[in-house]
């Protein structure tokens, strides 16, 4: 009998197929607005899995009958480069082959000079040149007005999907939001999916009457994935390795992550390391996993935390100690945390989401790396 020798949690990319954990319900959700053309801006704290979702999402839809170009976001810093991620990202998606990525980049990008060269695995890729000389707002409208053209021409739906969408906050100027405002209003026979890491800022973008794409769209904000779910798929990753954990211990993974993918995973990761093939995973393994990791941290943690101003520390220590959602501004959670007042604990909170050590939670706060809370709970409470 040939046993799983590779671990099978992995944590840090996207993950796809059997490394995917349900989302059936969000799936169906962002296909179905995918085919209703809707405007959707799906949020969540980091890697909680909105790239791998999406990703699965477009897997699910023929190349014939939908045209899906997936832009990330990241790597751009202003419109120049917002304008040439879009345009390779549209190209790609509507060259039915590799051997016509420079054909199809022509022609639809009048405004940028395309050019093919080899990515690192040694794949063609299309890229597009912005130089000095290029005018930027006729290639900004250009790139912007493709995917209607794409609809309107070919009779296929057409999906856009931004990722990290935040970047464009980066820009410099609204101009790429105002230009999506209109856009947005005017593609009706295109879905747009913005995706975004940083909750506070997508709702400032959206929920904010000042800012250009108040409430262009509706509103999709990803959860952490349910126990339910995490059981099964635990259970047989270990199980295809002939190792054996309990429901109980896979309950106790998923309250120390919350159920956040990426921790959830990443524990997974080191407990099945430890566990021997054919052993069963114990209360022990689990806490020696658990120190291990916060250990391999305990610089990093530590170092943070010495960065802290003494409310902040304050603040981070009343939410991590306490298992239900905090009403941070409440007199009961200043007075038990030692904060003095509710503006002291306000302070602390806008530095601590500036920084983005917490996140908004349902009119609560909460600490979004999930070890960190760890080591907060037992290296600094008493
Ligand atoms: N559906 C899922 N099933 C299992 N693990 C997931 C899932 N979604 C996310 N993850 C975990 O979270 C990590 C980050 O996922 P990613 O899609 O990059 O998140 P985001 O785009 O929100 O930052 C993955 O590497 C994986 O460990
Ligand atoms: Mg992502």
């Amino acid at each position: 009998m040939t046993r799983n020798r590779i671990n099978p949690f992995e944590y840090g990319g996207v993950v796809a197929g059997d490394s995917f954990c349900n989302r059936a319900r969000e799936k169906a959700d962002l296909a179905q607005a995918i085919r209703n053309h809707e405007k959707l801006f799906v949020f969540s704290e980091r890697r909680f899995g909105k790239t791998s979702l999406v990703r699965a999402v477009l897997a699910g839809f023929s190349k014939r009958t939908t045209v899906c170009a997936y832009v990330d976001l990241w790597p751009t810093d202003n419109e120049a480069t917002f304008v040439t991620a879009m345009a390779k990202a549209i190209t790609q998606a509507m060259s039915s082959s590799v051997g016509k990525l420079l054909e199809t980049g022509k022609s639809l990008f009048s405004n940028l000079a395309p050019s093919v060269t080899l990515d690192e695995g040694g794949k063609p890729e299309v890229n597009f040149g912005v130089s000095r000389h290029t005018r930027i707002v006729p290639a900004l409208d250009e790139v912007l007005e493709t995917p209607a053209k794409i609809a309107a021409k070919h009779d296929r739906d057409v999906v856009i999907v931004l990722d990290e969408f935040q970047q464009v906050l980066e820009y410099g100027g609204d101009r790429v939001e105002k230009k999506l405002r209109s856009v947005i209003q005017n593609h009706r026979e295109v879905a747009y999916i913005f995706l975004g890491s940083r909750k506070h800022l997508i709702q400032k973008m959206f929920m904010d009457r000042a800012r250009p794409l108040y409430r262009a769209g509706g509103h999709y904000p990803l959860g952490p994935i349910a126990e339910e779910h995490w059981i099964p798929f635990i259970r047989e990753r270990f199980a295809g390795a002939g190792k054996k954990i309990s429901q109980g211990l896979i309950h106790s993974i998923c309250e120390q992550t919350q159920g956040h993918p990426f921790y959830t995973q990443h524990l997974s990761h080191a407990l099945w390391e430890l566990c021997e093939p054919g052993a069963t995973v114990t209360e022990e393994l689990f806490k020696e996993a658990l120190r291990l990791l916060l250990q391999r941290e305990n610089y990093a943690y530590s170092t943070l935390w010495e960065s802290l101003a003494m409310n902040q520390r304050k603040f981070l220590k009343g939410i991590a100690s306490e298992a239900a959602p905090v009403k941070p501004f409440a007199g009961e959670f200043v007075r038990r945390s030692g904060l003095g007042s509710p503006s002291n604990a306000q302070r602390a909170v806008d530095a601590l989401l500036d920084r983005d050590v917490i996140d908004r939670e349902n009119g609560s706060f909460l600490i979004t790396d999930r070890f960190f809370r760890l080591w907060v709970q037992r290296v600094q409470l008493p």
